[in-house]
């Protein structure tokens, strides 16, 4: 069974893995914008705090789960459920992983299909033109290319292209090879972007407000925005790293590879804050507060450049890459519930899912033309927005993943024994000195945090 299922190559491939299903959109757009209209460096650090007390805990549920029953969610909750309280309902979690994953994706593809775009534009020049004038370039995007309902669904198709192949030649012959290529590309555009942001004017006061904390600035709004972005970051609450955890063998440390895999992703975040804030900073551009920065204002600061076509060209690259690892493990998910629950192969589930919602992004992509506002696109936002782009993410980030992660931390805490758990945890790792710590992360601190979220959905309170 384990062996037609696949597993990684080794350690080095499932770190790799793992980390690009979590860092994607929401490092390199949605954590820089949430944290300029969060005022910096207070909420970097509860930002922090909820990844080592929240994320990585739960991180560790899920890969636990995966390995211990080599399945993916549907299967693996059922699995283990099954002579404990509750019984096969906790297989309804994993289904609610595979819708989370069939959503998300239904949109998250429809943003990074724009990244292809923009990375033409780049190197065919037009993108350095359209931003010599900051209005002419919001004109286009909110107008001529979001309205575009041809080309909207042209690049998201292409985009679930290249996630429907990648899943299609499996766990190491495509996924973690996809990785191994685009992990280090992207860690290398980063560096030479940094390098770039700390020649420029900017960059000390960029890092001042990430890192200078002022707490008289701090609401419980920024603090639960803080923890659902911790969520969607690491990629948690939908069984994606239990999937990507029913691939390791029993050698590898399980709470190591969460606390890397956190690690490397939170770094990536504030890299990617330093380098925005810095390039913004030193141009005398006024920042809106729209989350479309990334799309309108960075090409504007570029423009200002010598080499602004080759810096437009790998910032979208780089943005690329990110989603193309994430989409990657969301179709995964979704793909593997056919594989193992429905016994189909990995070609045919693959082809099906990746067809099926493709298809139903379409009508997402379609959305976004005319009638919706630029304002009202939030990528993993509270607000519910107009148009079926907007109730798609509305359900999935407020509804599906805290849902998700809560019924993890429970099933994780209070139904799988102490014993279950820590024999788990040891393998490929030793005694685990931290377990108490973790239990405790786990069955208490986790399932109130993320209950905070869902009762301030049903009480309709927005973060701001
Ligand atoms: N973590 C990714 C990002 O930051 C998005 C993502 C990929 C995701 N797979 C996921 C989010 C699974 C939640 C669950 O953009």
């Amino acid at each position: 069974m384990a062996e037609s299922r696949g597993q990684w190559s080794g350690r080095l491939g499932f770190i790799l893995a793992a980390t690009g299903s979590a860092i994607g959109l929401g490092n390199l757009w949605k954590f820089p914008y949430i944290t300029h209209e969060n005022n910096g460096g207070a909420f970097v650090l509860v930002y922090i705090a909820m990844v080592l007390l929240v994320g990585v805990p739960i991180m560790i549920a899920e890969i636990l789960v995966g390995r211990r029953t080599q399945l993916s969610p549907v299967g693996a909750f059922r699995i283990l459920g099954q002579d404990k309280p509750g019984g096969k309902v906790w297989s309804g979690v994993g289904f609610l992983g595979v819708l989370a994953g069939f959503t998300i994706l239904s949109y998250y593809s429809v943003v990074a299909g724009w990244t292809i775009h923009y990375t033409w534009l780049s190197f065919t020049g037009k993108l350095a033109e359209l931003a010599t004038d900051p209005v002419g370039l919001q004109t286009y995007f909110g107008g001529e290319f979001l309205a575009n309902g041809p080309q909207q669904i042209v690049y998201h198709l292409l985009f679930m292209g290249l996630t429907t192949g990648a899943v299609y030649f499996g766990v190491k012959g495509g996924i973690e090879r996809v990785a191994k290529i685009l992990l280090p590309l992207l860690f290398l555009i980063l560096i030479i972007l940094l390098f770039y942001s700390s020649t420029t004017s900017g960059f000390h006061e960029a890092l001042r407000f990430l890192f200078i904390p002022d707490f008289s600035t701090l609401t419980t709004g920024s603090v639960l925005e803080a923890l659902g972005h911790a969520f969607f970051t690491l990629s948690l609450g939908m069984g994606a790293m239990l999937t990507y955890g029913s691939y390791i063998g029993k050698d590898i440390s399980i709470p190591r590879a969460a606390f890397q895999i956190s690690l490397l992703d939170t770094l990536i975040a504030l890299i990617a804050c330093v380098i925005m804030f810095s390039i913004i900073n030193s141009s005398n551009i006024d920042v809106s507060k729209s989350s479309t920065i990334l799309f309108t204002t960075i090409p504007t600061v570029f423009a200002q450049l010598p080499a602004a076509n080759f810096f437009n060209a790998i910032f979208y690259l780089l943005i690329g890459f990110a989603a193309l690892t994430s989409t990657i493990s969301l179709l995964e998910v979704v793909s593997s519930y056919a594989i193992d629950d429905l016994g189909w192969s990995r070609q045919r589930s693959t082809l099906t899912m990746g067809s099926v919602i493709a298809v139903f992004g379409v009508l997402n992509a379609l959305s976004l033309g005319g009638n919706t506002k630029l304002s009202s696109i939030n990528l993993v936002g509270r607000e519910s927005t107009a148009g079926i782009f907007g109730t798609m993410d509305y359900l999935a980030s407020n509804w599906f993943l805290p849902v998700g992660g809560f019924l993890i931390a429970l099933f994780v805490g209070w139904v799988l024994g102490a014993r279950e758990t820590s024999e788990e945890l040891e393998k490929g790792h030793g005694v685990f000195a931290w377990f108490k710590l973790w239990r405790l992360l786990i069955r208490f601190v986790a399932p109130l945090a993320v209950g905070a979220i869902i009762v301030s959905v049903i009480l309709g309170r927005e973060y701001q």
